[in-house]
């Protein structure tokens, strides 16, 4: 076991099988029109290209970079965009690619943002679901596990940066 990981969650078999599921669900639900993949920067980039691999749809996709901060009482939800798309997204359809939702915060900003600009259609498609932390229901149209409240990371995530390479979804050691 890596240093600082406490066990494996999720294998990289298990990954890989839900996400060709999931990747299913998304080609019926879009057949025949093309489908536009916004991936949230950084953590959904290992998510969004594994996804897209099994996608039987034409796929373009597109990139938003996110800061978010705390208010000056220390809450988390303020959130803006960093890095924008390259592209208009109007009149297409489009899933906003997420690695995990957990207050919806940044999630119901994404979509209240991106939905001003005319697209067709707009979903979310999330690796990870942690409902238990939720402060803003979001309407999360696809995802591929649900997990309790543990600081996850390999697939995209991160701690201190750290991890996001691993292939498989380990819980991280809390802190001694
Ligand atoms: C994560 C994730 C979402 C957000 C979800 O990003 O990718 O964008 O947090 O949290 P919320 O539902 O509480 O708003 P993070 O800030 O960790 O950035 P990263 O993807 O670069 O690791």
């Amino acid at each position: 076991m890596i240093e600082g990981l406490e066990r494996i969650l999720l294998t990289e078999e298990q990954i890989d099988e839900r996400i060709r599921e999931v990747a299913a669900a998304v080609t019926e639900r879009y057949r025949g029109r093309t489908l536009k993949l916004i991936g949230v920067l950084k953590g959904s980039v290992f998510f969004l290209t594994a996804l897209a691999r099994h996608i039987q749809v034409p796929v373009k996709i597109d990139f938003l970079g996110i800061s978010s901060f705390g208010n000056r009482n220390g809450a988390p939800g303020l959130v803006r965009i960093a890095r924008d798309l390259d592209d208009t997204i109007e009149s297409e359809d489009v899933l906003l690619v997420e690695d995990i939702v957990d207050t919806g915060l940044t999630t119901r900003y994404l979509l209240q943002t991106l939905a001003g600009r005319g697209p067709h259609s707009l979903g979310i498609v999330t690796l990870l679901d942690r409902t238990c932390r939720r402060i803003v229901e979001v309407p999360v149209e696809f995802r591929c596990f649900e997990i309790d409240d543990r600081f996850v990371v390999g697939f995209g995530l991160d701690h201190k940066q750290l991890y996001r390479n691993l292939p498989y979804l380990a819980v991280l050691k809390p802190p001694v």
